[in-house]
């Protein structure tokens, strides 16, 4: 089957039905190709936290309602050092500018309804998706459906939103994009419990290692364990994970729950460059990768998506290539700024804790970074102000 539409969207995680969403609200065409069932996408459990800047895009196109409604601000951090809590209090200190606390997967919900009720055209289970001629004027994307039907879309522009593992970037010739890979040095185990949620997100620095908890949901939580890289799920049993939770959080009393998921986290950080090769742009994971340091993976995705919907609808409705010429540059200034601060905040608060890491004259210079953030107003305010 031939079809034709503006934008072909290759994924639906939040970059793609983030993209979608601005796409139908511009009246750009576009269609949403998913290898996934829509079950699956929806229930698809990540990140946690909208950026303060997320939520105003989303109110700036007339998504507010949508998909913020009932959603909670979150503004103060809890940093436990050696069991001992302190405050900081992000959204105070970056002028008010709050951040609301919104589950990967209710995002995903709410984005996948709106655009369906607006009229979008989503196809999940779409199997052997491939793009075509994107060095060319007239690319095609080609995939099968469920019945086995090939189907041929043309399109001006590709958008690949299939996160890192992706057929996009796959498709790009060798030696157009320049790379960038860094291993942090150590791991996360990531365990997802049905145990009540933190008042506040919660990181724990301790000798022990670094551990955090984050709501995901009111009677659900998110915890992390530093670890070694390459650590196997198989020698954290369920009474291991609970004990060094309660050592490095410093609460004996740790309310727990069934754990429902546990995943090792790969500490690595990736960056393509340009986010562009001739009529396909990557979007999110697709171009780059971060660690949950600071929480930035899906809002750097929905900045992306953000930027790219404001090209496309400049270049197709006004006949202006410039935003969508500089969309890769716009990207990438915010997605190397997002990496230093995981990164500078990630190195902060492993190595204040576990002296083996990095060595004790290191743990004291940690401790004395994390110390200037609740003793100089000004390093508060840079921290709230990339926090944010
Ligand atoms: N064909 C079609 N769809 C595909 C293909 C393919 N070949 N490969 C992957 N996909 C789909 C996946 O099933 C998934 O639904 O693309 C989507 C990609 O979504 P994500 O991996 O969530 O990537 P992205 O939208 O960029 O969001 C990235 O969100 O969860 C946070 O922190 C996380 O950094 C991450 C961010």
């Amino acid at each position: 089957m031939r079809e034709s539409i503006e934008v072909v969207i290759i994924g639906s995680g939040p970059a793609g039905l983030t993209l979608a969403n601005l796409l139908q609200r511009a009246g750009v065409g576009c269609v949403v190709l998913e290898r996934q069932s829509r079950t699956y996408v929806e229930q698809r459990q990540r990140a946690g936290v909208l950026e303060h800047d997320g939520a105003r895009l989303f109110e700036e196109w007339g998504l507010g309602e949508s998909v913020l409604a009932g959603t909670t601000a979150g503004g103060m951090l809890e940093i436990r050092l050696d069991g001992q809590p302190r405050f900081f209090d992000v959204a105070a200190l970056a002028g008010g500018r709050a951040g609301r606390i919104v589950p990967q997967q209710v995002l995903v919900g709410r984005l996948i309804e709106a655009f369906l009720a607006g009229g979008g055209d989503l196809r999940f289970e779409a199997a052997e998706v491939t793009p075509h001629g994107l060095d060319g004027s007239a690319p095609t994307v080609t995939y099968r459906d469920t019945a086995g039907v090939v189907h041929e879309i043309a399109c001006a522009y590709v958008a690949g939103c299939d996160g890192f593992h992706g057929v996009s970037r796959a498709s790009v010739p060798e030696g157009a994009l320049t790379t960038y890979t860094y291993e942090h040095g150590y791991g996360w185990l990531t365990v997802l419990a049905d145990a009540p949620a933190p008042y506040h997100p919660l990181f724990g620095i301790h000798p022990a290692g670094f551990a955090a908890q984050f709501a995901r949901g009111p009677g659900a939580s998110r915890f992390y364990l530093e670890c070694a890289p390459g650590a196997d799920v198989g020698e954290w049993g369920d009474e291991r994970i609970w004990e060094q939770l309660r050592l490095r959080l410093g609460d004996a009393g740790l309310p727990t729950g069934p754990i429902t998921e546990k995943l090792f986290v790969e500490m690595r950080c990736f960056v393509a460059d340009p986010m562009r090769y001739g009529r396909l742009f990557l979007v999110g994971d697709a171009a780059h990768i971060i660690t949950p340091m600071g929480g930035k993976g899906m809002n750097l995705a929905i900045a992306d998506a953000g930027v790219l919907a404001r090209g496309l609808r400049a270049a197709l409705r006004e006949g202006d290539e410039r935003p969508l010429a500089a969309y890769s540059e716009t990207c990438l200034k915010r997605v190397w700024d997002h990496q230093e601060f995981s990164r500078w905040m990630g190195e902060m608060m492993h190595e204040a804790g576990n002296a083996t890491l990095a060595g004790p004259f290191r743990r004291q210079l940690a401790r004395a970074r994390l110390e200037r953030l609740f003793s100089s107003d000004a390093a508060a305010r840079a921290f709230a102000d990339l926090m944010a």
